[in-house]
């Protein structure tokens, strides 16, 4: 999950059109406690097209100043050498089942996607906006829709920041392994969720 940049190596199915779906209207609500903290204003919407830049500009920032906490530089570098071409991105972002929480005055501060098959992509975070709950609504929000669309089980290549946080939500390591990138060696782990049960 997320230690790619955008070139698509998993197997996965095209979602039915978004007019199909009722999962990526109704998630637009608050956020709920922390009255003192603008996170309670925080909502879930549907990503759109011209999100592109500031989606890249999260998994840029996000990558240096959040996964900073486990990876030394040399990996954050090779993860993420640059903010990525919004135009190279954004097949994959409108195909995947793609969510942005946003802030109250509509910036958005976090997003996630997710194949078909129910891989989870990518899920990064701003730093100012983590720890609060916002990445738990929007994983929340991708596996209600997997859940809807029938989907057995989820995957994906989890960072040592996303480990414990995909494990608290019922997923399971299948396999530790390191994925090499721009010739660095940057350790993520297999997981999946049973969804079946
Ligand atoms: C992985 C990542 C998105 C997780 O984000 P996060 O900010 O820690 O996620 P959350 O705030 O939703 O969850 C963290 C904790 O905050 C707590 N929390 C604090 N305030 C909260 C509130 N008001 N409401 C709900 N939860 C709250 C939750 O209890 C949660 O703990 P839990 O996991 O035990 O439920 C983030 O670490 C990140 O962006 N990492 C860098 C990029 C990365 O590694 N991405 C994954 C690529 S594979």
């Amino acid at each position: 999950m997320g230690h790619n940049d955008g070139e698509d190596n998993q197997p996965h199915r095209r979602w039915p059109r978004r007019s199909d779906s009722r999962a990526c209207s109704a998630h637009a609500h608050p956020i709920g406690t922390a009255p003192q903290s603008p996170h309670n204003l925080i909502k879930i919407r549907a990503f759109e097209p011209n999100d592109a830049p500031r989606v890249c500009e999260i998994f840029y920032r996000s990558v240096h100043e959040v996964a900073r906490s486990k990876y030394d530089g040399a990996q954050l570098d090779a993860w993420a050498p640059s903010i990525p071409d919004p135009s190279k991105w954004l097949p994959k972002l409108t195909e995947f089942e793609t969510h942005l929480a946003v802030d109250e005055s509509g910036e958005a501060v976090a997003w996630i996607s997710m194949s078909a098959a129910g891989y989870i992509d990518m899920l990064f975070c701003l730093p100012e906006a983590g720890g609060r709950g916002v990445a738990g609504r929007l994983y929340d929000t991708v596996e209600q829709i997997a859940k809807e669309r029938g989907c057995l089980r989820m995957t994906a290549h989890a960072s040592l920041l996303a480990q414990p946080f995909l494990a608290k939500r019922g997923w399971r390591v299948e396999k530790h392994e390191s994925h090499v990138r721009n010739g660095v060696s940057i350790p993520r782990a297999e997981m999946s969720k049973d969804l079946a049960a």
